[in-house]
C-alpha cells in the first residue's frame, strides 16, 4: 500500500477502497503508518468528505481496532442513547437506569467533558466511590443482575478511535462529519447494540450550529448504523438554552436524582421520554409512570451500589460537593426572559472549573449554576434568576458578568 497515493486520491476528491480504509486504520493503529500521514488524510477527509460506503468502512475499521461486548445467546435486546452533548444535558443518568426498568440491557460507555460539553463520567465520578472502569467480565454480570452500567472507554475499545481523535483534536480536524460519525458510532457499536436512539443538538450550545448541519449529521449517522445491522433512531434537539435548571457536575446529579425521585423539570422529563420511547418497548405513559412511582429512581440506586458508589449520600447529594461560594443573580428588571444562551453559559461553568479545556485537566463537581431560569418565564426586578456555584468570590464576580450577558429580559 503505497499510502501518499492514497492521501492524494482523498485530496483530489477519489474515494477509498474499504480494503485500504480498513489497512490504513490497521496500520496506524499499530504505529507503523505515522501521525503525519493519518494527519494529511483526516485533513483530506476534512475538506473532500467521504461517502456513505466509506464512512461505513471507517467506523467498521475503527470498530475493528478493539475488542467489543459479546453478549450471551437469548439476551434482551441490548440498547442505548448517544447526544452530541450540550449544556447541562444530564439525561443519560435518568434515561440509562429507566430503560432497564424495561428488562432492556443498557451497557451505556460514555465519555468525560471537554470544552463546553459536559460529560456523563465526570457527573458519575462526583458520587464518592463511583467507578466507572469497569472490566469486561464485571461489565457482562451487571448487565444479567441489573440491566444496566455506565462506564468509560477502556484501552481496549476502539483504540483507533482514541488515538486518531488525540491526532484530529491538534490538527483541526475535529469537525468533520465522516470523521465525527465513525468516531461516536465505533464506540457506541461497541456495545453489541440492537437499538440506539441519536440526540443531535443544534443551537449555540452544541456542536451543530443549525438544525440543516445538526440534519447532516444525524443522517449520516443513521445511515452508517443501519449498514451495520443497528436499528437507530434520530432526534434533533434544541440547545439554545441550558436543559433543566442546573449546570455543573455534582449540581446536574442532584437534579438527575430529583427527576428519578419524580421531581424533574418539565424540558428534562420531555426529552428524557422521548429518547427512551425511541429504543424502548414499553409505551410513553409506562415510562413516565417509572420515573415517578421510584423504579427508576430503585433502579438507579441499584446501580450506583453495584458500581461501588456511596449509596447513603444520594438523598442529601447537595451536601456532599458544596462551593465555598454561593452567589445569586437577580433580575434587574421586570419582564419576560426571552434568551438565556446555553454557549455562554456553558463558557462560564467552564470558567468556574466545571468542564476541561485540555482532556487532563481535573474538573471541579461542586462547581457551576443552579436554579436558572428558563425562558418564557415572567420575572419581576429583584427576583432570583439563578444561583452561581464558585470556588471564590472574583470566580463569582466573572460568572454573574457572564450570566447577564446571556440573559435577555423583555418588557
Ligand atoms: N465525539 C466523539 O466521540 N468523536 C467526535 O469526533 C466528536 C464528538
Amino acid at each position: 500500500m503505497h499510502v501518499p497515493s492514497l492521501i492524494e486520491r482523498k485530496r483530489d476528491g477519489g474515494e477509498l477502497t474499504d480494503a485500504e480504509i480498513g489497512r490504513i486504520v490497521a496500520d496506524f493503529t499499530a504505529g507503523s503508518l505515522p501521525d503525519y500521514q493519518m494527519s494529511a488524510l483526516a485533513m483530506a477527509i476534512c475538506w473532500r468528505g467521504m461517502c456513505p460506503r466509506e464512512t461505513a468502512a471507517l467506523t467498521r475499521a475503527m470498530l475493528e481496532s478493539g475488542s467489543v461486548l459479546h453478549h450471551p445467546p437469548g439476551h434482551p435486546p441490548v440498547v442505548d442513547k448517544h447526544s452530541t452533548g450540550g449544556i447541562g444535558d444530564k439525561v443519560s443518568l435518568i434515561l440509562a437506569p429507566l430503560l432497564a426498568c424495561d428488562r432492556l440491557w443498557v451497557p451505556m460507555i460514555s465519555g468525560r467533558g471537554l470544552g463546553i460539553t459536559g460529560g456523563t463520567l465526570d457527573k458519575l465520578e462526583a458520587i464518592p466511590g463511583f467507578r466507572v472502569g469497569l472490566s469486561e467480565a464485571e461489565t457482562l454480570a451487571q448487565l444479567e443482575t441489573i440491566g444496566v452500567v455506565m462506564i468509560g472507554q477502556t484501552e481496549a475499545i476502539c483504540p483507533a478511535d482514541k488515538k486518531l481523535y488525540a491526532l484530529r483534536d491538534v490538527t483541526g480536524t475535529v469537525p468533520s462529519i465522516p470523521l465525527i460519525v465513525a468516531s461516536i458510532l465505533s464506540k457506541k457499536l461497541a456495545e453489541s447494540l440492537d437499538r440506539l436512539v441519536l440526540d443531535v443538538k443544534y443551537g449555540s450550545g452544541a456542536f451543530m450550529k443549525t438544525d440543516e448541519a445538526a440534519r447532516d449529521l444525524a443522517d449520516a449517522m443513521r445511515h452508517v448504523g443501519e449498514a451495520m445491522g443497528v436499528r437507530i433512531t434520530t432526534r434533533l434537539n434544541p440547545m439554545d438554552e441550558p436543559l433543566g435548571h442546573a449546570v455543573g457536575n455534582a449540581l446536574e446529579v442532584r437534579e438527575a436524582i430529583d427527576t428519578l425521585q419524580g421531581r424533574g423539570p418539565a424540558d428534562l422529563v420531555a426529552i428524557t421520554l422521548d429518547l427512551a420511547a425511541a429504543v424502548s418497548d414499553a409505551p410513553r405513559e409506562q415510562l413516565a409512570a417509572w420515573l415517578s412511582d421510584g423504579t427508576a429512581w430503585a433502579k438507579f440506586q441499584a446501580l450506583v451500589a453495584a458500581q461501588g458508589g456511596d449509596v447513603s449520600c444520594l438523598d442529601h447529594f447537595e451536601t456532599v460537593h458544596p462551593a465555598p461560594v454561593r452567589h445569586p443573580v437577580t433580575a434587574d428588571r421586570s419582564g419576560v426572559v426571552s434568551r438565556l444562551d446555553a454557549g455562554t453559559i456553558g463558557h462560564a461553568s467552564l470558567s468556574l472549573g466545571a468542564g476541561r479545556s485540555r482532556a487532563d485537566d481535573a474538573v471541579d463537581f461542586a462547581v457551576g449554576f443552579s436554579d436558572l431560569v428558563k425562558t418564557g418565564s415572567t420575572v419581576r426586578a429583584g427576583d432570583c434568576l439563578g444561583i452561581i456555584h464558585a470556588r471564590s468570590e472574583a470566580d463569582a464576580a466573572a460568572a454573574a458578568e457572564a450570566f447577564r450577558a446571556a440573559l435577555t429580559i423583555v418588557a
